[in-house]
């Protein structure tokens, strides 16, 4: 029998001593709100390829029984409750919940208390039995986030789908989804054609490390590719359908290079018009702020905002150098016209402004990376808090902003995790005297410092995973790159820091392995 091996850990486990056994004549119950039927059915997809079984869903109950009594109303940030039971006992297994998406929680748990075949996409000769046990459990933090950049490298629908999928085996609830950069615009946009027709194909990548192996050589392969709406509502859905929120970035007013190669009436254009980016670092490309310019881009978010039902969105806006801005006669008289003071770093304040008006219009609330705080920009937006793994983003909450920690000290999962670093495939990170971002570093993350008062406290929304895909080609890399390492993570955001032991994860790893191996994820599996 396996030893109980939950990932992230339950508030509470406790072993009943009996054996439960899932057999062919098995059936899957719900009762009480209808929302509790989806549940059931989507317990019963999960678990019909690997056991063969018919697993019919049915009304009361059942071998296996969801029970819930009322489906709450979202709550300010899109979450519902996920506090939950499961009692396996005397051959039965009934699991409530405080909503749906609690349910949706305890399906994850369920699937990790029976053998990792059960992860097959095929039938397994198997028997599908666990210890019976008493599992309560809750979340510590309800914003738990893994981001994914598909414009340095593009990853087609149905890796994308995998992607969702692990992150959900992992009781994830937002995945950011950074939809356009320099290098790609991967999201159609049905009035701006050429933004995929042209933006969305670059002619070649470079070849090794940006910082390092000068002079710069391309690998001479056209790299592209975009996401149909039709693809955009499938994985919105899919997400859904595991309670994971999906947040669309689009990065403007810089990372806008591939916008700009596809409309360059939108750039700078008296200087020279750009091809998408081939290279990585930060392109000095910016869009023109003209009135055109900026209207494009609430187009492009109405578009958007038909497509993703987050009460969250994301506009980018980190990095945005001025270089052009500084340079340009054009850019002092539109700040004039519109009663900009300062230098044109105050052009972005205001720009973020505008589309902050277009998102309350629609009901929504804007994220933006933290450079959208440089000037006297403030208000209730969420401010992912990246470049620190310090206490400066505590000026930023005392500012009265929202934050989510995404700490490029220790959640950019772009960074080599394993020492020697030259040793490892190449990442973002070169210094070899420079300690890896390693399991053990992750997993001692810690989203709320005791220093700060429940007051700061109150600000800090969630926490997230950052996987930029300079250096992460394909898919088999972004595993190796992704886990464990946002399996670490998710515990730190779920299991409150009493409940967290490394050593006690590692044991849990272990088993945890078994199941990568079934789905043939290419976990990292060195210390
Ligand atoms: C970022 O890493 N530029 C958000």
């Amino acid at each position: 029998m396996n030893k109980i091996a939950i990932i992230p850990q339950p508030k509470k486990v406790q072993e009943l001593g009996g054996v439960f056994a899932l057999n062919s004549d098995a059936t899957i119950a719900w009762n009480g709100n209808e929302a509790a039927k989806k549940e059931a059915e989507f317990l019963a997809e999960y678990l019909r390829p690997a056991t063969g079984f018919a697993l019919p869903v049915v009304e009361g109950e059942g071998t296996i029984t969801f029970s819930l009594a009322n489906e709450p109303e979202e709550n300010d940030m899109g979450f519902r409750p996920e506090g939950h039971k499961i009692v396996a006992k005397d051959g039965k297994v009934l699991i409530t919940g405080e909503s749906s998406s609690a349910l949706g929680r305890a399906i994850q748990t369920l699937r990790q208390l029976f053998p990792a075949e059960i992860y097959a996409s095929t039938k397994q000769a198997v028997a599908w039995e666990f210890s019976e046990v008493e599992i309560e459990d809750k979340p510590e933090l309800q914003w738990r986030g893994m981001h994914l950049d598909v414009s340095r490298h593009f990853s087609p629908k149905d890796e994308v789908l995998r992607f969702i999928e692990l992150i959900a085996q992992h009781k994830y609830s937002i995945f950011h989804w950074h939809l356009t950069d320099d290098q790609g615009w991967r999201i159609e946009i049905k009035k701006y054609p050429k933004l995929t027709e042209v933006g969305a194909w670059r002619k070649e990548t470079l070849i090794g490390h940006d910082h390092r192996d000068k002079p710069h050589r391309f690998d001479g392969k056209p790299h592209g590719g975009f996401y149909t709406q039709e693809e955009v509502k499938e994985i919105v859905a899919y997400a859904a359908r595991r309670h994971i929120v999906v947040i669309p970035e689009i990065n403007t007013p810089g990372h806008a290079q591939a916008m700009i190669a596809a409309y360059p009436e939108f750039g700078m254009a008296s200087l020279t018009t750009p091809e998408v980016r081939t290279r990585w670092h930060i392109s000095h490309h910016v869009l023109n702020m003209e009135d055109a310019t900026v209207e494009a881009c609430k187009d492009i978010w109405r578009e958007v905002f038909t497509l993703f039902p987050s009460k969250y969105c994301h506009i980018g806006g980190d990095e945005c150098p001025t270089n052009m801005w500084d340079d340009s006669k054009r850019v002092y008289e539109l700040m004039i016209q519109r009663g900009i003071k300062g230098d044109p770093r105050n052009l972005q304040c205001w720009y973020t402004g505008e589309l902050n008006k277009l998102f309350k219009e629609h009901g929504r609330r804007m994220i933006g990376w933290a450079e959208i705080t440089h000037g006297d920009f403030n208000d209730t937006t969420v401010i992912p808090a990246w470049w620190w793994g310090g206490t400066d983003y505590i000026k930023l909450i005392d500012r009265g902003f929202n934050i989510i920690q995404c700490a490029n000290q220790f959640l950019y999962f772009d960074y080599a995790q394993c020492a020697p670093i030259d040793e490892e495939p190449l990442a973002i990170n070169l210094d070899p005297t420079q300690s890896p971002y390693s399991t053990e570093h992750v997993y001692s993350f810690v989203p709320y410092p005791s220093y700060l008062t429940e007051e700061q406290k109150s600000h800090i929304l969630g926490c997230q995973g950052q996987l930029w895909r300079e250096y992460i080609p394909n898919m088999a890399h972004l595993e190796y790159m992704a886990f464990p390492r946002a399996t670490a993570l998710a515990e730190v955001l779920w299991s409150e820091k009493s409940r967290r032991n490394y050593r006690c994860f590692l044991k849990r790893l272990a088993t945890h392995r078994a199941r990568f191996d079934v789905q043939g994820v290419n976990a990292c599996d060195r210390p």
